[in-house]
């Protein structure tokens, strides 16, 4: 749904969004040779993502998923640490391409790294719908692919939250106090 908050002023419209998810499944199918390639969800923030971008693939992707918290609340307290349940699947000589949200601060997909390296993947490559300025700088992370590059803000919708709120609207907006 849209949003008519008028904290929210919106960003990247459904119709951008889908056109641009088009292109990602088109642009990773054609990186990734081998089949199936296993589409790793980070829950909650991709989970529009994830969903859009299997049903944009030509290919028969393997779904998996992986809970990331983050505890911060707000928009400004730094994250202090990150917590991964896993119930991952076996994905020893698999071609995994993480799903994600936003890349920010880095500490997700770091966390994440550390948890995957063991696992004896045959590749790993990492698509995020969102990447923020300076983010590649201060996070050290190199995405493979990226859906939109977007100011150093706060967003919120398609997934992205604000205290568990917005995650339902269908486009990104910032977030103005
Ligand atoms: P990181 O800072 O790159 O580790 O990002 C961690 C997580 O924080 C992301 O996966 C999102 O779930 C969340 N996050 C970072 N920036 C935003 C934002 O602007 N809006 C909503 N969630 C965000
Ligand atoms: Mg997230």
């Amino acid at each position: 749904m849209p949003s008519t908050d008028p904290r929210l002023r919106e960003l990247i419209g459904p119709e951008a969004i889908r056109a641009r998810i088009g292109e990602l499944a088109i642009e990773i199918e054609q990186a990734v040779e081998a089949r199936p390639v296993v589409l790793l969800g980070v829950l909650k923030g991709g989970v529009h993502f994830l969903s859009d971008l299997a049903r944009a693939m030509s290919s028969d992707p393997r779904i998996e998923f992986i809970r990331v918290r983050t505890y911060a609340t707000g928009t400004d307290a730094a994250p202090e640490s990150t917590v991964i349940d896993l119930g991952l699947a076996d994905l020893a000589g698999e071609h995994v391409v993480v799903v994600d949200d936003v890349l920010d601060q880095g500490k997700t997909a770091l966390a994440l790294a550390s948890t995957l390296a063991p696992l004896k993947l045959a590749s790993l490559r990492w698509v995020f719908l969102l990447v923020k300025e300076g983010a590649r700088e201060r996070s050290g992370v190199r995405p493979d692919f990226v859906g939109f590059e977007i100011r150093d803000e706060w967003v919120v919708g398609y997934g992205l939250d604000l205290d568990e709120r917005f995650r339902n609207l269908s486009g990104v907006y910032v977030w103005h106090r």
